[in-house]
């Protein structure tokens, strides 16, 4: 078994990793860790330091990217480390054919980070079949008004303006709401699908939670349910969405291990 180094630090890792959080969110009962990092301070031994493998294309990559990976991974290693499927498995998430997380078996879980913040959420697949996690730093207004039609439709920015929210956290929020559903979903689909597969149609702003429904074509071509509980947390400057669940009738889709 390959451990994580979680609590031996040497003075590189000290400046490079800042404050750790993990916690098991109620809402969800999913293993959230989340990690600030420091690109500044990042030089490739810290993989080794971490106990982080480090894979041939991230090594070819900016250091930019090495760092945000490494952050991502760090936090993986340690929320596995918290569930029993995993104890005698190896402890490293391989990268799949697009980018998606290898996760050890019986074990889901996505990975995010923006700006010096990397957060990763893990369940056991006996709990859950999909999972996909996304924090977006606030998207600024003029941005907003560039990409708005291309993310969601003028009902779905009414549906959280009615409610009171701003215009950059309504639009933040769906567009983190909808990554995360990517996220949780690609594994079941396999192939990449667009902001406009998936539209928001219900805001319960006091729990937190926002209802995607897929359009019935795209449901109907990857036999998934329509519906999917995104349970956000609104930041002062960012926001964080978590979808997951179990699928109704699991035989008949195609969810790979
Ligand atoms: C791939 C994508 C989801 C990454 O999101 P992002 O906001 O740019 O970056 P994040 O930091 O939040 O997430 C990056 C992490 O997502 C994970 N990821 C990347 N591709 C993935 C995929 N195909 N499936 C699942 N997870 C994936 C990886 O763990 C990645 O980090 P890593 O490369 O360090 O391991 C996004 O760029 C994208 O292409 N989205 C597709 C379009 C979409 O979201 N449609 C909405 C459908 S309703």
């Amino acid at each position: 078994m390959q451990a994580v180094n979680a609590t031996k630090e040497s003075g590189a890792e000290r400046h490079f990793i800042g404050k750790v959080q993990s916690a098991v969110d109620p809402r969800t009962g999913v293993r959230q860790v989340s990690c600030e990092f420091d690109s500044a301070g990042y030089q490739p031994t810290l993989y080794p330091q971490l106990g982080i493998a480090l894979p041939e294309p991230i090594a070819r990559s900016l250091p930019k990217r090495q760092a945000g990976f490494l952050a991502g991974r760090y936090a993986a290693a340690l929320a596995l480390q918290h569930l029993a499927p995993v104890r005698n498995q190896d402890l490293q998430v391989g990268i799949g054919e697009q980018r998606n997380p290898l996760w050890p078996s019986g074990v889901v879980g996505s990975i995010s980070h923006v700006g010096s913040v990397a957060v990763c959420a893990v369940s056991r697949r006996l709990d859950m079949d999909y999972l996909g996690i996304d924090v977006e730093v606030l998207i600024p207004t003029r941005v907003c008004r560039e990409i708005a039609t291309i993310v969601a439709t003028r009902r779905e920015r009414e549906l959280l303006s009615d409610q009171g929210l701003s215009e950059r956290v309504a639009l933040t929020l769906i567009y983190s709401a909808k990554e995360s559903l990517f996220k949780a979903l690609y594994p079941s689909v396999r192939d990449y699908f667009g902001f406009e597969v998936a539209e928001a149609v219900e805001l319960r702003l006091e729990e937190q939670s926002l209802v995607l429904r897929l359009t019935e074509r795209f449901a109907d071509k990857h036999k998934l349910p329509r519906d999917y509980q995104c349970q956000f947390t609104l930041g002062e400057h960012w926001i964080q969405s978590v979808t997951c669940g179990k699928f109704p009738g699991r035989a008949n889709l195609k969810a790979v291990v």
